[in-house]
């Protein structure tokens, strides 16, 4: 009906139908990304863990294939990672073949005894079906508390590492490996950083550029915790640190909680593996365990962020995570700006876009200001119909960018909710940049140094856009894009 169709995403990932949560295994190979997640081919609620599978040439345009690593009645496949074998070290292609496995490690959870432990399973097929390894587990410690193994080459110490959680420890085990069957157990990461009572999930471990500088690098250990994050329910904390194949130091400088996503709706994001270039780009699901199973969509539930590329940037708080839209994203943004304006009072702003009187549920908007002279909040009205709308601005009492989803209808528990994230910069221009998809807004502000991803229920006849500010506010720029759909039918 209108409801769905208006919060179907257009240019972001759900699957056709059914229930999604986690991203898995995401990884380019000859010419495809490949995003797997955690699918339950039977319904609109969790169960039936699988992988399913999406494949794309572009990052943009996504077609679904079938589930690659069903569930069986003995068995769900829980998340986890891929890793191309170049070398053939673990020996699951042929003698003499020259396409590499496809090797996806993942969580097994039997639902008789509860246990959880680590398996694998190879491809040789471009990552369509893949092949249990008749050894499995390669990792059992009779938890029931232990999973999204992710796993990687790293070159300096000629070895595989393999990141686990011990979920309710909040710890990170290490393990290394030379052939991706056998492994040990190196070292240990947590409890750090946030509350106790939480649990630790999908583990994921890169190396990133500073301040663009490719030969300054540093080392980010993301873990995603579910309950008492930022607003309640599940959230992503990252540690910067070292990194040397066998331990991770976090720095002692950075604050005990460093926050990916000021957002409620970004989770278990984890990297593509093997990019043919230097880029580290991730996704997240854009959702949260505390009401995931409740949203109001069907035939599907569960959507993923956009592709974004990670970098570490200095800011006058200190070095911190700073995600923006992949490049990628840019070949959907409208060649011609549906509504631009430059160098104007807020009010005059405000009054041609109200009279230009944009549309759209697909729209990228980017909005620059001066913080000097502003005295009340400015920012975007998005999703705008009789009597509810959903705002994203920066509030200068606060010095935060935040969205504010309680002014539309709510249709979960958690949507009455304004979200703020500190503002990281000093500079005199503020920057919001906001990515609308039927229900879903990314925020990137201030260049990428603070995101802020929520879900929200409009009505589907809510589509316009407006500006909202103080007396005394200037806007720099506003510009506003239509985003072309991707979705494949
Ligand atoms: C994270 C998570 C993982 C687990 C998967 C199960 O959202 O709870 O820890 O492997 O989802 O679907």
């Amino acid at each position: 009906d209108a409801d769905q169709h208006a919060w179907r995403p257009r240019y972001h990932f759900s699957p056709k139908r059914h229930w999604m949560n986690d991203p898995n295994g995401l990884v380019h190979f000859d010419g495809e990304y490949h995003l797997y997640y955690q699918y339950n081919p039977q319904g609109d609620d969790w169960g039936n863990i699988s992988w399913g599978h999406a494949v794309s040439t572009d990052l943009t345009h996504w077609q679904e294939l079938p589930v690659a690593i069903p569930a069986t009645d003995r068995l769900m496949a829980f998340s986890g990672s891929i890793v191309v074998d170049h070398a053939n070290r673990g020996g699951f292609a042929p003698a003499g073949a020259t396409v590499p496995a496809l090797v996806a490690f993942f969580t097994g959870f039997d639902p008789g005894t509860k246990i959880q432990s680590q398996h694998l399973a190879f491809s040789l097929d471009r990552g369509r079906t893949f092949t249990p390894y008749a050894g499995n587990p390669v990792l059992d410690i009779g938890s029931t508390e232990f999973r999204d193994p992710k796993v990687f080459w790293h070159e300096p110490t000629q070895r595989f590492v393999m990141l686990v959680v011990v979920a309710l420890e909040q710890q990170v085990w290490f393990y290394t490996s030379r052939n991706l069957v056998e492994w040990t157990r190196v070292s240990t990461f947590g409890p750090a950083g946030s509350a106790d009572g939480n649990i630790w999930e999908v583990p994921e471990l890169f190396a990133l550029s500073v301040d663009d500088d490719p030969t300054r690098k540093r080392w980010v250990l993301i873990v995603s915790v579910n309950h008492g994050s930022l607003w309640g329910g599940s959230g992503v904390q990252y540690f910067i640190g070292d990194f040397d194949g066998t331990r991770f130091v976090a720095d002692d400088a950075q604050p005990p909680t460093l926050w990916a996503d000021h957002g409620r709706d970004f989770y278990a994001p984890i990297m593509f593996a093997n990019m043919p270039d230097e880029r580290v780009l991730w996704l997240g699901w854009c959702s949260n365990w505390e009401y995931a199973r409740e949203l109001p969509t069907q035939p599907w539930r569960g959507q993923q962020s956009a592709p974004r590329e990670l970098s570490l940037v200095t800011t006058p708080r200190g070095l911190r995570l700073r995600q923006r839209m992949a490049a990628e994203m840019k070949a959907l943004v409208g060649p011609e700006p549906l509504f631009t304006a430059r160098e104007n009072s807020a009010h005059m702003t405000a009054a041609s876009l109200a009279q230009a009187g944009i549309q759209g549920r697909q729209l990228m908007v980017r909005l620059r200001a001066l913080r000097a002279g502003l005295d009340s909040p400015i920012g975007l009205e998005l999703l705008k119909g009789a009597g509810e709308s959903v705002k994203v601005g920066f509030d200068p009492e606060r010095n935060s960018f935040f969205i504010n989803r309680s002014c539309a209808a709510p249709r979960f528990k958690g949507q009455s909710e304004r979200h703020d994230a500190q503002r990281l910069s000093n500079a005199n221009e503020i920057e919001i940049e906001a990515w609308i998809d039927g229900s879903l807004i990314e925020v990137l502000a201030d260049g990428g140094s603070v995101a802020l991803t929520d879900l929200v229920y409009a009505r589907p006849d809510a589509s316009c856009l407006g500006l909202f500010h103080g007396a005394a506010a200037t806007v720099s720029l506003l510009e506003v894009h239509a985003m072309q759909a991707t979705l494949c039918s």
